[in-house]
């Protein structure tokens, strides 16, 4: 498996299989890899010649700096798990200055309101971050398809609405939550928690499900009242946030229409580590 540091490197080796008229797929991610990242991986192995997979702890996203010194870093154990993917991918592993410079800052972009709300009201600058270095990464890459979670389905609207503005030449496709077996989605800040808590986590996605059902025949207020009194009666999970958003806008809604799209989002804190999840409610 090759693993690239720079981008010259990966770009010279991308354009001599471009040559060879292969067709290539870009997996961004911040490493310590599971389930929910090679789920994206093996779809891009499916649909494209060469798959490079990105690791790289992207210090402009982080609002926290505890966050970003905890955040785990295991890059040999993610080539490992990559390899029993496919021989064929290709890892571009850069150091913060190969793809900052001296100067670790965002971009300011228009994202026409989608990165205001829920992750982008609690977490400032987070979006600018992640626009700035999946930007930096397609313009490396310039892959044909480019694969997000909906895990993080605020971020995939954002990348969507990002490269249709700037006009970039690329697929975004959107992949499906992967979950433990009790249901708490996948993530690498999991790692962080305990086993009784990770268990006890499954409550978050277990309460989409409930707001799911209550969906037909309830009001969205009366669901967001629902959900926080759910997360009152608990110890260990704390509520940052629950809204019930438009699809395409991440607007909360008001009045149910027929012929929209709803989901629930919700973040949670377990002890101190943060997670979210949503779920799609029609
Ligand atoms: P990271 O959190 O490492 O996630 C990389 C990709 O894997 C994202 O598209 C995310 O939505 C997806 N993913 C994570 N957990 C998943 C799960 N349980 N099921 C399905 N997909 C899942 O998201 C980022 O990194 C960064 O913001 C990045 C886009 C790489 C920019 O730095």
């Amino acid at each position: 498996m090759d693993v690239f540091h720079e981008k010259r490197e990966i770009r010279s080796f991308l354009n001599q299989e471009r040559s060879k008229d292969k067709t290539v797929g870009l997996v961004p991610t911040m490493g310590a890899l599971h389930q929910g990242h090679l789920s994206l991986v093996s779809k891009s192995v499916s649909e494209n010649d060469v798959t490079v997979v990105s690791v790289f702890v992207n210090p402009t996203q982080f609002d926290n700096p505890d966050d970003l010194e905890k955040y785990p870093r295991k890059l040999q154990a993610d080539l490992d798990l990559l390899k029993a993917v496919s021989e064929d991918i290709a890892v571009f592993s850069p150091a913060v200055s190969e793809m900052y410079g001296e100067k670790i800052t965002s971009e300011q972009y228009d994202f026409d309101g989608l990165d205001k709300v829920m992750e982008g009201e609690f977490r400032s600058g987070h979006f600018e971050g992640v626009g700035t270095i999946v930007e930096a990464l397609l313009n490396t890459v310039t892959p044909d398809r480019a694969y997000f979670g909906e895990k993080d389905f605020q971020q995939l609207q954002i990348i969507k609405k990002l490269v249709a503005k700037r006009k970039i030449p690329v697929e975004i496709v959107g992949c499906p939550i992967e979950r433990e077996t009790h249901g708490l989605a996948m993530s690498s800040r999991n790692e962080r928690l305990s086993a009784e808590t990770r268990l006890n986590a499954g409550f978050i996605y277990q309460t989409l499900k409930a707001a799911k059902e209550k969906f037909g025949t309830e009001s969205a207020k009366y669901i967001a009242d629902w959900v926080r009194s759910q997360f009152n009666n608990q110890n260990e999970l704390k509520l940052e946030y629950f809204e019930i958003a438009d699809e395409e806008t991440l607007t909360p809604v008001l009045t149910k229409q027929e012929d929209m799209k709803y989901r629930g989002f919700i973040a949670v804190y377990a002890n101190e580590v943060r997670l979210i999840d949503n779920l799609r409610l029609n």
